[in-house]
């Protein structure tokens, strides 16, 4: 990569930092006075044709959290204008985008190398700020920018049946998730799924994911009742391939786009949503989702003001929050936001809408799936983490088959167990004999009272000489077989040191099956927290003798924190 990075609005005074022309920017040196700093995102100049978002995205995420990659330039028909394609990367906030700037501004960079995907030796060559374009310019870059985004969205949309609606900070693991479900139906009922692409919704902070799917139906139920999912999703929706223009955010566009809606619901009703049947239909019976939901009751009202305006035998739909049959969706799939955005918020066709009517199920469509979660009456942090381990080891058998048959009613031993949602865990998913729930925190009541809880309210290194007094554990064919660790340690190789105690004491079982959560404290990109949990998985690997060793970010981890399963020999 022969790359320049400019923050498109830097901060800087010093124009000597800025006198290098070498540099493949078209800027001159007037181009480098003074400059504001207003912006999370940085412009990437001469990638080569073949730089992959991934290479991208590896390369940058160093510097924080990434939302966006726009890449500019390698499409045949850009390629017309013959300037070397270029990219740019918005971070979450405006200090990764400084790193960036700042880290490659000197001539060393501070970022690993990245590698072209066919190019070994490229690293940042020459870095310098660079105000930002002039407007007029920067005007026309931003029109590129936005034209790229929208026909990268219309270009998902024509495939797209199904919009989940995500967290922003759990888009890759909820695409992993997609994967591992597609690679798992493969084949089955037309069940599969393709993820078309992402992008970041009304903030930053949440995103829409654009699903083709072989069933949408099922598989926005399945995500929706699935209680690991819940923290990832807000939401899902059913679409039809296919865009409306409009705008909801304003009185003229909003009612426009009410009677396209209506007349297209209208029509998709009359031809045969209830089934086809000759008799007399009712009309079918929707609940309108609006998102944005700001937009939700103003669109309502006059939906349901042209279906009272039909005549009652003629109707073919009506619209009821309660008693319904079927599910009307309406997602804005994509809002202009270049260059003039003000202005063109109050134009009556900027926006992007897909819509979608599909039958509905009355329990599912409202569940409330935080009660899914909670609904535990053995109370909350108990619940969460119960299904942390519950996903940890969904994970693991989703890749390599059914645990075996010995972990069940064996010996497990909890290493920081309080309140106790992993030793409820073992006790219910394996029938562990015997769970030594070691924390020096209280356990609640609820995993108290299970015959097979033995807390012991110490630090694991108290623990470890007891439990060799322990008949079960000394006895010939005894030992803990299945060890979980959920301590949240300053240093995350203390967790592995912990278990490689345990196994030079004797505490545990040959073939210990075991559970781990490493948790980063330095840094803040997912590059690296992987990276350092990675180090210390490496060196496990130099100290004991491991087999089937996954490493998992699970829903249930937050962004630093990776859950590391596998066996000790
Ligand atoms: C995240 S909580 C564990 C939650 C638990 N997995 C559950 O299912 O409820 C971490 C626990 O580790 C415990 N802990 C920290 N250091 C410890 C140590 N050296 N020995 C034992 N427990 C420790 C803390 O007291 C805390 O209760």
């Amino acid at each position: 990569l022969l790359v320049v990075v400019q923050s498109l609005a830097f901060s800087t005074t010093n124009k000597a930092n800025y006198s290098n022309k070498k540099v493949a920017s078209p800027l001159t040196a007037d181009d480098y006075d003074d400059v504001v700093v207003k912006s999370n995102r940085v412009f990437v100049a001469g990638i080569s044709q073949t730089c992959s978002e991934e290479t991208i995205h590896s390369t940058f995420s160093v510097f924080g959290t990434i939302a966006d990659i726009l890449i500019i330039g390698q499409d045949d028909a850009e390629r017309k204008n013959k300037r070397k394609p270029y990219c740019f990367v918005t971070f979450d906030d405006l200090s990764s985008a400084q790193r960036a700037v700042a880290s490659s501004s000197s001539s060393v960079p501070s970022s690993p190398p990245s590698n072209d995907d066919n190019n070994n030796n490229s690293v940042y060559t020459q870095i310098q700020y660079s105000k930002p374009i002039d407007s007029r310019r920067r005007s026309n870059q931003s029109r590129v920018e936005e034209a790229g985004k929208q026909s990268q969205i219309e270009a998902y949309t024509t495939e797209t049946n199904l919009i989940v609606q995500v967290q922003s900070t759990h888009v890759d693991r909820m695409v992993d998730y997609l994967h591992c479900w597609n690679d798992k139906e493969k084949g089955e009922q037309n069940n599969f799924c393709k993820v078309l692409g992402s992008a970041s919704a009304i903030s930053r902070n949440v995103s829409l994911l654009y699903l083709s799917c072989g069933n949408p139906i099922d598989l926005g139920r399945i995500l929706g009742v699935d209680p690991l999912l819940a923290r990832a999703i807000n939401k899902s929706y059913i679409v039809q391939p296919g865009l409306l223009r409009g705008n909801l955010s304003t009185e003229q566009g909003c009612s426009d786009f009410a009677k396209m809606l209506f007349g297209k619901v209208s029509s998709q009703t009359n031809n045969g949503l209830n089934d086809g049947n000759d008799e007399e239909e009712e009309p079918v019976v929707c609940r309108m989702q609006v998102f944005p939901p700001k937009y939700q009751s103003r669109l309502l009202q006059l939906v349901y003001d042209l279906v009272l305006e039909t005549d009652e035998e003629s109707r073919q739909f009506t619209i009821s929050p309660k008693r319904f049959t079927h599910m009307l969706s309406v997602v804005e799939a994509y809002q202009y936001k270049g260059k003039g955005w003000e202005e063109r918020q109050h134009d009556d066709n900027s926006k992007l809408y897909m819509v979608g009517i599909s039958p509905a199920s009355m329990d599912l469509d409202v569940v409330d799936t935080n009660n899914i979660i909670t609904g535990d009456s053995s109370g909350d942090d108990v619940s969460r983490a119960y299904y942390k381990l519950k996903e940890a080891i969904g994970m693991y058998e989703a890749i390599h088959g059914a645990l075996p048959q010995d972990l069940h009613g064996s010996l497990a031993l909890d290493c920081g167990s309080a309140p106790g949602g992993w030793t409820k865990y073992l006790i219910e998913h394996f029938g562990c004999k015997q769970v030594y729930s070691i924390d020096p925190g209280e356990l609640s009541p609820s995993v108290m009272k299970l015959k097979e809880t033995m807390h012991m309210q110490m630090k694991i290194q108290y623990a470890l000489p007891k439990l060799l007094e322990d008949e079960a554990v000394a006895s010939d064919g005894g030992g803990v077989k299945l060890w979980v660790s959920d301590m949240c340690l300053h240093n995350m190789a203390e967790q592995v040191e912990l278990l490689l105690l345990a196994k030079e004491e004797g505490v545990l079982a040959p073939n210990a099956f075991f559970v781990l959560t490493l948790k980063c404290v330095v840094g803040h990109s997912k590059l690296a927290y992987d990276a350092q949990v990675k180090k210390v998985v490496d060196k496990f690997f130099m100290d004991a003798n491991l087999d089937c060793v996954e490493t998992f970010h699970l829903f249930s981890n937050r962004s630093g924190e990776r859950t590391v399963i596998g066996y000790i020999k």
